[in-house]
């Protein structure tokens, strides 16, 4: 219940993450009044020495973001408690349950959440430490506490199991917030609405009507100050294990019975485990992989993957991937689903395309070009859907002109969406799962990338340049061009 007093444990409070992510959602919450009316943020961390400069620099960072309210900022500074902790030292543990008990006192029902926005590796150590120290306990009249960590959960399956196994002997399943933050943008929250309550969606969902499909996360950024995660990670791990197999599952699974966490869940598992038992043959025309090479934009040189910071110059790591995929069930059999992301491309755009088949009447079969039906979900930076379809071109005997009819969710003012990560913290506190990965999610994604991965390298597949901020590599055009097909981002 949001009116309970909630206590946000934050661990990382002075990294990337909390700066530009999670203390702006926590503010955007505030302004918006949808946080409870009693809550402590409790931030740990060693960058800094003391409350001062902690609130200092989340100021600094959140005027960077937005026009900062004075008031709103007072509010949450009131609620924030920087507290300086070094995971190796008991004693600050033992000092943190203080502040927690300390913080908590009076209140008769807790909600407590211990968000891990550090690296991946801290992740057990932190567990382990929360329950030697006995910090899970504190007089809790009905709830356990709730760990959240973020992705990526494990490198590859044996060490997502380990990592899981870990986080179980402390934490129950039904307590563990796997996030994924795409999950929680508005477009993709919205897949299922597009799907289940358009009876021209629905009926026409599969593999009779819908000739392909595509999904592209494009980035325009490179890999910033996360050379050393991003060499060892990759494209594969870092977006296609988790956002876009999260993505696809929502598009191509079966219909759920309820909206339930457990039954979506449910549904999106058996996509993940057809994929997991994917037959890879002939894989080398299946997968483009790029890495990006320095480009000049205007007088500016835009730096090659190897030349940033902590990339070995002869890194093999990939930053694009463009893949075709096949689902072998009877709702998708045969049907395509092309999936590409990579960093420094020319724009940052992500959308899932839809192209229904071109069965047309005969009569004007003869004036087919790139006329299909399509419909574009449009995930960012514009939010929004284009359905294209065609009409008379005005004048014409029988010509067809291809129109779009669009509707921009991030223009309406009525839909001003939420950032990901407001939403993922509000169903926290709510203790909704929905919108979070589950363990068998994780397990059946890592199934499909270990045995990906794996093929990858025994068949050597050859690693494409492309220069920075440009289209990717021409081999990812030729994938689909050879099936007679177009990326809809090129369009
Ligand atoms: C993260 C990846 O999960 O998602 C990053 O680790 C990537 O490499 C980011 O840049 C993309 O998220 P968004 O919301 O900016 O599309």
């Amino acid at each position: 219940n949001i009116e309970n007093y909630f206590q946000f444990v934050l661990f990382g409070g002075t990294g990337d993450l909390a700066h530009n992510k999670l203390l702006p959602a926590f503010y955007n919450m505030l302004k918006k009044d949808i946080l409870p009316d009693n809550f402590t943020i409790i931030a740990t961390g060693r960058r800094y020495d003391s409350q001062e400069e902690y609130l200092a620099a989340i100021k600094n960072s959140l005027s960077s973001k937005l026009k900062l309210d004075k008031r709103i900022w007072q509010l949450l500074a009131a609620n924030i408690e920087y507290f300086e902790l070094n995971f190796k030292d008991e004693a600050d543990f033992l000092a943190l349950k203080e502040v927690l008990k300390e913080k908590s006192a009076g209140e008769k029902i807790h909600n407590r959440l211990f968000y891990l926005a550090t690296a991946p590796g801290f992740f057990t150590e932190i567990a382990e430490k929360l329950k030697k120290f006995d910090l899970l306990n504190l007089a809790f009249e009905d709830r356990d506490s709730k760990l959240v960590i973020e992705k990526p959960f494990g490198s590859d399956l044996k060490s997502a199991q380990k990592l899981n196994k870990n986080l179980n002997n402390i934490f129950s399943e039904e307590n563990i917030f796997r996030i994924d933050h795409y999950l929680g943008k508005e477009m993709i929250q919205n897949i299922m609405v597009i799907r289940l309550s358009n009876p021209i969606f629905r009926a026409l969902w599969k593999k009779e009507y819908i000739d392909n499909i595509q999904i592209y996360l494009n980035e325009s950024e490179g890999v910033k100050n996360r050379g050393k995660y991003y060499d060892d990670t990759g494209v594969i791990k870092d977006m296609i294990q988790n956002h876009m197999l999260q993505i696809l599952s929502l598009i191509t699974m079966e219909e759920p019975d309820d909206l339930s966490a457990q039954e979506i869940s449910r549904k999106k598992v058996e996509v993940f485990k057809e994929l997991a038992e994917i037959n890879l043959d002939n894989f080398d025309k299946h997968i483009v992989r790029g890495q990006y090479t320095s480009s000049q934009k205007e007088d500016k040189i835009i730096k090659a993957y190897r030349e940033e910071n902590n990339i070995p110059d002869d890194s093999m790591t990939s930053t694009f991937i463009a893949l075709k995929l096949f689902l072998n069930n009877q709702r998708w059999q045969d049907v395509p689903i092309y999936i590409k992301s990579g960093k420094r491309l020319a724009k940052k755009e992500a959308a899932i395309a839809v192209e229904f088949n071109d069965d047309f009447h005969q009569s004007y079969l003869k004036d087919k070009g790139s006329e299909s039906n399509l419909l574009l979900i449009k995930i960012q930076p514009e939010e929004g859907i284009s359905l294209q379809f065609n009409t008379r071109k005005p004048g014409s005997i029988n010509k067809i002109l291809p129109v779009q009819m669009e509707f921009c969710h991030s223009c309406e003012q009525l839909f001003n969406s939420p950032e990901s990560y407001e939403v993922l913290i509000h169903d926290m506190i709510l203790g909704d799962k929905t919108l979070f990965t589950s363990w068998e999610e994780v397990y059946y994604s890592w199934k499909f990338i270990d045995k990906f991965m794996q093929k990858c390298e025994e068949e050597n597949i050859k690693l494409h340049q492309y220069p920075a901020l440009s289209q990717g590599p021409k081999a990812a055009d030729d994938l689909l061009a050879d099936d007679g097909r177009q990326w809809w981002d090129k369009k």
